[in-house]
């Protein structure tokens, strides 16, 4: 059985990986951290207690700002192979918080390498590296266009994206980026745009919210399914030898057009509900985002499943699901919270 370590098991991609990887017969540890409320929704129908024989997921309490201890678990461990999908991922937020999005998104993939290179456990490593790095860069984005990164978050990916180029050549670990577009599903953090739109025309329909508020309209991105995503990057680390493949669609959207579409599928007029507020702007903004991922055709064989349409398809029917909960709970008498931020 082989063993997989994952950081960042709790976001979106960390659960679908996992939920990948658990099909595959994987043995998984996952690094969490410390909270006084759950977060681990996204894994919770994974977990079986460490008692039950059946158990093949484990959790770690952790921290990629902590060194000395991501080296004890990898030394106690040794997992086959490593995802580092870990960080502060909002780009929004690294503008309010620099420093933070430094040290994790960027330092943690250095903290990750070094404990690979001290214990010198046999491992494989996989980068969750990003197509924000392109930043400014004219479209279409590949694996040869120069990164130029427009946010702090961008900026430590970018600092990540070499680190693992420069451990790879300097002590020959086995280490890919996965350069990934923008991936999306029903357990996208709320705050990211696809999911706080699908969320909010959702809960305007069953009239649990009158108005959403949105920042730049017009940027445009490439937006794939997250599900198909994982399997990416399990792939790069079944190949002989350690690169880096851009994952994306090949088509791109504005964020107005994800608006107008949601919310014409619900029968609703966008227009209306949709108001622009400039607190959502970004100092710097990546304008236009739209991935070649011939390589990873022709040396993967990855291809996406599921489109633009069935993408959005999917996200509003689990959100509608949610809503009606959440409109059931209203009339019980139940009072809900309403934030709408980053
Ligand atoms: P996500 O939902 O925001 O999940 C981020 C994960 O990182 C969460 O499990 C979070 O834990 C964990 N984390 C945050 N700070 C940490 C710290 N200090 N120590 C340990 N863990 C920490 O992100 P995602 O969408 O799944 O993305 C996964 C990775 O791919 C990220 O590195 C992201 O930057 C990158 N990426 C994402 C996309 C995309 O479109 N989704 C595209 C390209 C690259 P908590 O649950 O405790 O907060
Ligand atoms: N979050 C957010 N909230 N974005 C908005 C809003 C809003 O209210 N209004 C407009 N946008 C625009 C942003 O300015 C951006 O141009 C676009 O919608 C997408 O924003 P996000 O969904 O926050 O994603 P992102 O592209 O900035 O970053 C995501 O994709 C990267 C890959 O390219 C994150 O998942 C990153 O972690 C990932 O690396």
């Amino acid at each position: 059985m082989k063993k997989a370590f994952i950081t960042g098991i709790t976001g979106q991609d960390g659960s679908y990986l996992s939920e990948f990887l658990l099909s595959k017969d994987y043995e998984i540890h996952g690094l969490i951290r410390r909270s006084s409320t759950f977060n681990t929704d996204r894994i919770d129908h994974l977990y079986k207690d460490a008692h039950d024989p059946n158990a093949r997921m484990f959790l770690h309490y952790g921290d990629l700002s902590v060194s000395g201890q991501l080296t004890d678990l990898l030394y106690d461990i040794k997992p086959d192979e490593i995802y580092n999908l870990g960080a502060q991922s909002h780009v929004r937020v690294s503008f309010d918080m620099p420093e933070y999005t430094g040290d994790i998104t960027g330092l943690g993939t250095l903290r990750l390498l070094e404990a690979i290179r001290k214990t010198g456990i046999k491992t494989r490593f996989y980068q969750a590296s990003s197509s924000e790095m392109f930043g400014a860069a004219p479209p279409p984005q590949s694996e040869s266009t120069p990164f130029q990164p427009q946010s702090p978050y961008a900026a430590a990916k970018v600092y990540s994206y070499y680190i693992v180029c420069n451990y790879r050549e300097a002590y020959k670990i086995f280490a890919s980026n996965g350069i990934l577009f923008n991936h999306e599903s029903p357990r996208r953090g709320e705050t990211f745009v696809t999911r706080k739109i699908t969320r909010a025309a959702t809960r305007i329909k069953l009239g649990l919210q009158d108005k959403l508020f949105l920042g730049n309209l017009e940027a445009k991105r490439d937006w794939g399914f997250a599900g198909d995503y994982v399997e990416a990057m399990w792939m790069m680390l079944q190949q002989d030898r350690p690169d880096d493949y851009v994952i994306a669609t090949g088509e791109t959207h504005s964020v107005k057009e994800f608006v107008r579409r949601v919310f014409e599928k619900l029968d609703l007029d966008w227009q209306k509900y949709v108001a622009v507020d400039p607190r959502y702007f970004r100092p710097t903004e990546v304008d236009v985002l739209l991935g070649d991922a011939g390589k990873a055709l022709n040396e993967l064989g990855w291809k996406p499943r599921v489109g633009f349409d069935e993408l959005i398809d999917i996200m509003i029917a689990a959100d509608m699901e949610a809503a009606k909960k959440e409109k059931t709970l209203v009339e019980a008498g139940y009072s809900i919270s309403d934030h709408q931020s980053a």
